[in-house]
């Protein structure tokens, strides 16, 4: 089922997600629903406040950039789609890169983001399996900007006061819900 997607301003996007304590059929219904959804929106990324949710719990599938990747990042790339529940991330590089993001709750904005290049995560797979990973390349930057989900974070909190002065309006239209994409959302107006 795609579920609407939440929009900047609206507090889901805001909270402190928890840890998940346990699998359930609803849990697997939960990730089959946010993978239809991030897929629907065209979108390489979805984490779980982004759909109303305060689990801990994000998902990637990088696979429509695949024609983009170097071959040695395609081969690299770990099975997609990649869930990823109750993650921590334990180590970031001190050399930092600069990218171009987005996010589905903040349609038609993007930003460069300065972010550490490289990273190493852990966390439980759907299958509540444990994993670590070292990423780098855009998987390191598509994990770090999902976990920042998980944390109440969004890109445009890393970009500088002038360039989000330059936001500003735009941002609080989002807010009003005055907004559009061409996907579900859930705008709260308030
Ligand atoms: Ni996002």
């Amino acid at each position: 089922m795609i579920l609407p997607i939440r929009v900047y301003g609206d507090p889901a996007l805001r909270v402190q997600t928890e840890d998940v304590t346990e699998d359930s059929p609803e849990l697997q219904q939960l990730i089959d629903d946010m993978i239809e959804t991030m897929r629907g929106a065209a979108g390489i990324g979805l984490a779980a406040p982004q759909v109303g949710r305060t689990e801990r719990l994000f998902i990637v599938d990088l696979s429509p950039l695949l024609d983009e990747m170097a071959p040695e990042e395609r081969a690299a790339l770990p099975p997609q789609p990649m869930v990823f529940i109750n993650p921590d991330i334990v180590w970031e590089s001190e050399a930092d890169v600069e990218f171009e993001e987005g996010c589905l709750s903040i349609p038609d904005i993007r930003e460069i983001v300065i972010r550490p290049e490289q990273i190493r995560i852990e966390y439980l797979d759907r299958h509540f399996e444990p994993q670590a990973l070292d990423v780098d390349a855009l998987l390191a930057r598509v994990i770090q900007h999902e976990f920042d989900h998980l944390e109440g974070v969004l890109f445009v909190d890393h970009i500088s006061a002038f360039r989000r002065r330059l936001l500003r309006r735009r941002l609080r239209d989002m807010t009003k819900g005055n907004v559009e994409a061409d996907y579900p959302l859930a705008t709260s107006v308030a």
